[in-house]
């Protein structure tokens, strides 16, 4: 979703900003800007469109210099994508000075807010909740940013992650965050501030984040400010309480390569991640299968284990691809660990008044950490009692710090808006999870066995799958011009049917639709007609020969079978118009190797569709609102 960058340091801002601004374009935005100060004053672009448009436009300008600025990509949430609802926001103080603002989040009160501040006389010019926090902290300042940035935030409700600068402090850059993530990075003679760490990695690697209601002052300036063009420079931070009371934080190392955000030899970060993920995988796995001992390691998990072997009830829950993963957890734990589990949309759980009985876990699934839902599930649940899980990527994320405990899934940043490689490992850990459970429970030494050698191999499948990927461009060639896709599969591979169709819409705009294959014949079926690609995800197990009827019930009304299916079965030859192989493997794995088809379906149809696979319309990567 919208993206921070703010610099303060002793180099020209400008072009850092929009370095800055274009690593966090995956995240998905629609209009951006900047603000830097000069002279003494504020100066402003903003721009519709990509943040391209907006470098042209400050060259056009003839360029900002200043050492200090604020910048932003916004993904509109109130009011439309213009220049006018574009970040940054300012607001007069009643010393004539101005205030500029770029923020992440919402803000709930915004209309009492904004009355309150017309009747003080401030104009409003934009149709954004982040106008009032500007025009709130210039009313409230009497020359101190820092603190007329706590006395605003004292009156606001809602979720924020804010940078803010005064045109009167030009050394001082303030922010703060509640709910919204940021990070601080801590350079020589500089500091940067961004919503993600992947703006920050190619300054410094040392880091500080902040807690919800916290605030950081960020000061940088020459030693000697009579010549600021030349000698030393004298860097200091506070961090404080928006109640002006001062914490300490610590400062981290941030564990990101910078190549690991670069594209490399790929045309995109989604066919990267997708290709990479033999070693992403081999990451999420390395030291938690202990062949020797027969188990699986799992360190997080280690303080709770007597909780985990207690659990009456799992619970998941996650939004879309994540919420997917969750619904192949609900099986692998009521399968493996004969433990009830359920898995729920985030968003649906936290609204329905939920009964969480004694001996609940809820397990957040999440790439980012950070998706408003789940966290909001998740404390809803926490708060009724139950003890909660984090299944995420994103190290240090809100989700992975309010959870009693947790498993990163160490796949690496996930850049491409269209989750997959996350999706893998999410997957894989909720495996692991359900044999960590299971085999204290009752999985003999044997079974745990058989799936400890198939998860060490698992690189090597998902690698082997991944040869097909021309052949899987061929067969999405001839059907590419379908406006109308099903994807269909039982047990294990129904979720991984509604996980194809939701990479294949997402990302080219072509509308699927993922059932369980038998649900089809109870009125999806009337949609099939000659020529429609229908995915059957038809590897071999307990209810092979029943998607074989399905897989007829489609091809007697003309539908084209698209097949995955098991390496060595012959019998679906004479089903299938196309069929994409997957290795043998026992069948609560088959959802990680079914999917590798599936996002190689979507990404082709995309390419060859002529869309921007790594910034599909209307998407955020980190969907930060509810
Ligand atoms: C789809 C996709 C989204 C996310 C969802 C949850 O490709 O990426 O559906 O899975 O927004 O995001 P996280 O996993 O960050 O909680």
């Amino acid at each position: 979703m919208c993206g921070i960058v703010a610099y303060v340091g002793n180099k020209n801002v400008a072009p850092l900003l929009f370095e800055g601004l274009k690593r966090l374009e995956y995240r998905g935005y629609d209009s951006a800007g900047l603000a830097i100060v000069s002279e003494e004053k504020i100066k402003i672009a903003r721009a519709t469109g990509r943040v391209s448009v907006l470098e042209s436009k400050v060259a056009a300008a003839g360029g900002f210099e200043s050492h200090i600025g604020i910048a932003h990509t916004r993904w509109a949430t109130h009011g439309p994508p213009t220049e006018a609802n574009a970040h940054p926001h300012t607001g007069k103080t009643k010393s004539g000075h101005t205030i500029a603002v770029v923020h992440n989040g919402i803000i709930e009160n915004y209309v009492t807010l904004t009355k309150y501040l017309t009747e003080r006389g401030h104009v409003f010019t934009s149709q954004t909740d982040t106008e009032v926090l500007a025009k709130l902290v210039a009313e409230l300042y009497e020359g101190d940013l820092e603190k007329a940035v706590q006395s605003a935030l004292r009156e606001v409700t809602g979720a924020y992650a804010i940078a803010v600068m005064c045109d009167k402090e030009p050394h001082t850059l303030v922010c703060a965050r509640k709910g919204s993530p940021l990070i601080i990075g801590i350079g020589e003679d500089s500091y940067v501030v961004a919503s993600d760490p992947s703006a920050v990695v190619a300054h410094t690697t040392q880091v500080i984040t902040l807690d919800d209601y916290q605030v950081a002052r960020l000061c940088a300036g020459p030693k000697d400010r009579k010549s600021p063009g030349g000698g030393p420079w004298a860097v200091e931070f506070r961090t404080t309480t928006i109640d002006n009371v001062r914490v300490t934080r610590e400062v981290e190392e941030l564990e990101l390569d910078l190549q690991q955000i670069e594209l490399g030899k790929y045309p995109h970060f989604m066919l990267k991640e997708i290709m990479e993920q033999p070693e992403s995988l081999r990451n999420c796995l390395r030291g938690r299968i202990d062949q020797r001992e027969c188990r699986v390691v799992l360190g997080g998990l280690t303080p709770l284990v007597r909780d985990l072997m207690r659990a009456k009830r799992f619970i998941l829950t996650g939004q879309g691809t994540a919420f997917h993963a969750g619904r192949i957890g609900e099986y692998l734990l009521e399968d493996l660990a004969k433990i009830p589990a359920r898995c729920e949309y985030a968003s649906e759980f936290r609204y329905r008044n939920p009964i969480i009985e004694e001996g609940s876990i809820i397990i957040g699934v999440s790439q980012s950490g950070e998706t408003a839902d789940t966290l909001a599930a998740m404390r809803e649940a926490k708060e009724r009692g139950a003890m909660a899980l984090g299944v995420v990527n994103a190290v240090g994320s809100t989700i992975s710090r309010e959870t009693d405990a947790g498993v990163y899934l160490h796949v690496g940043p996930e850049i491409g808006v269209a989750s997959t490689k996350a999706f893998v490992g999410q997957v894989a850990v909720l495996t692991l999870l359900a044999l960590y459970i299971g085999k204290r429970r009752f999985l003999s030494d044997e079974t745990v066995r058989t799936y400890l050698n198939d998860l060490e191999k698992l690189p090597e499948h998902v690698a082997k799958v991944l040869e097909q990927s021309d052949h899987i461009r061929a067969c999405v060639e001839r059907h590419v011009h379908r406006d109308n896709w099903l994807f269909l599969g039982r047990g294990y591979n129904y979720p991984v049917a509604l996980e194809g169709a939701l990479k294949l819409k997402e990302i080219s705009y072509i509308h699927a639709e993922g059932m369980p294959a038998a649900e089809m014949k109870h009125g999806p079926i009337a949609l099939i007609d000659e020529g429609m690609p229908v995915v059957f995800i038809a590897t071999q197990g307990s209810q092979y020969d029943k998607v074989i009827s399905n897989i007829e019930e489609v091809r007697a009304r003309g539908g084209k079978i698209i097949a995955v299916a098991t390496e060595g079965d012959t019998r679906i030859e004479k089903y299938a118009d196309s069929i994409f192989r997957v290795p043998n493997v026992p069948e609560a794995m088959q959802p990680l190797v079914s999917v590798i088809p599936l996002q190689l379906v979507a990404y082709h149809a995309a390419v060859l569709r002529g869309h921007d696979v790594d910034k599909p319309r209307n998407l955020a990567k980190s969907v930060t609102v509810e």
